[in-house]
């Protein structure tokens, strides 16, 4: 099939290992309300957090090449851990923008810190591969960066506990070390945290600013569109599509919690082995 050339109409491609990604769909919807897209979420693969990047890089440039097959414009890395193993190599084979979520993140915490003390928390994936600590010292060389992966909080967030003692207990576990350690900033480095927000929030109290890496992308992806008069214009609602690699039963049980508004309609696609050819 001949590539599909974007033009302003074409959606923009999100992937992500599940649901998560759509905490990142709800901050594009509410900074691009005009533009369609085109989501994909790895439900027979996830979790990608534990995995191998190699395994995860394979998983990504299938989602990618997926996206591309439907005329996507610009394609979001939305996960965190696939955008630590794989969002430079997807930038550099692809013909479209591709924007990972950690860089943006890294940008907007070293925007927020003023004592240069920063906690990153996310998959063990996203942490082992110092991904943030790159991105965090390549732009404040004197950054002090503590790492912490949470893996717990991702089912806790899936599972609906988000507040509770049982979710309570187990974020104290993984945040009073970085509270311990003074940091003025902490980032919220996996699609699932921000529905533990107001937990993480009251955990570490107000003199830590949490960044979302999700709203940041937003931001970034709205000035690359336009950037590249790629802006879709139309008042007309746009229309978006939600794909999964599972039965989009569960999909759809979790993504009004995630989304911020429900979804009806699922289509299931099997991404293995797709290429760009595809
Ligand atoms: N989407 C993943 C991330 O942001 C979390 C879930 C997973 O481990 O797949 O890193």
């Amino acid at each position: 099939m001949a590539p599909l050339t974007p033009s302003p109409a074409s959606p923009i491609g999100v992937f992500d290992s599940g649901v998560g990604g759509l905490t990142v769909v709800r901050e594009i919807l509410s900074r691009l309300p005009a533009e369609p897209i085109v989501y994909f979420g790895d439900t027979a693969r996830v979790p990608y957090g534990p995995k191998s990047p190699d395994i995860v890089r394979r998983y990504a440039r299938e989602a990618a090449a997926f996206l591309l097959s439907r005329g996507v414009k610009a394609i979001v890395v939305a996960c965190n851990t696939a955008t630590a193993a794989a969002a430079d190599t997807l930038a550099a084979e692809l013909d479209v923008p591709v924007l990972g979520v950690i860089e943006p993140g890294a940008r907007a915490a070293v925007a927020a810190t003023r004592t240069g003390r920063i906690g990153v928390i996310g998959t063990v994936g996203t942490i082992r591969s110092g991904a943030y600590d790159h991105a965090l010292r390549r732009r404040l060389p004197e950054a002090r960066v503590y790492a912490q992966p949470c893996p717990l909080l991702v089912p806790l967030a899936e599972e609906g506990l988000v507040d509770g003692d049982a979710a309570r207990l187990i974020a104290e576990g993984y945040l009073d070390p970085l509270r311990a350690l003074d940091i003025d900033v902490l980032v919220l480095g996996c699609t699932h945290y921000p529905l533990l927000r107001p937990l993480i929030a009251r955990i570490m109290g107000p003199a830590v600013a949490l960044v979302d890496p999700g709203a940041e992308t937003a931001a970034e992806l709205h000035g690359v569109l336009e950037r590249r008069g790629l802006l879709r214009g139309a008042a007309t609602p746009p229309a978006h599509l939600f794909v999964a690699s599972d039965a989009p039963l569960r999909f759809r049980e979790l993504a009004g919690r995630f989304l911020g508004r429900p979804v009806t309609e699922v289509e299931r696609v099997d991404v293995e082995g797709f290429d760009r050819a595809a």
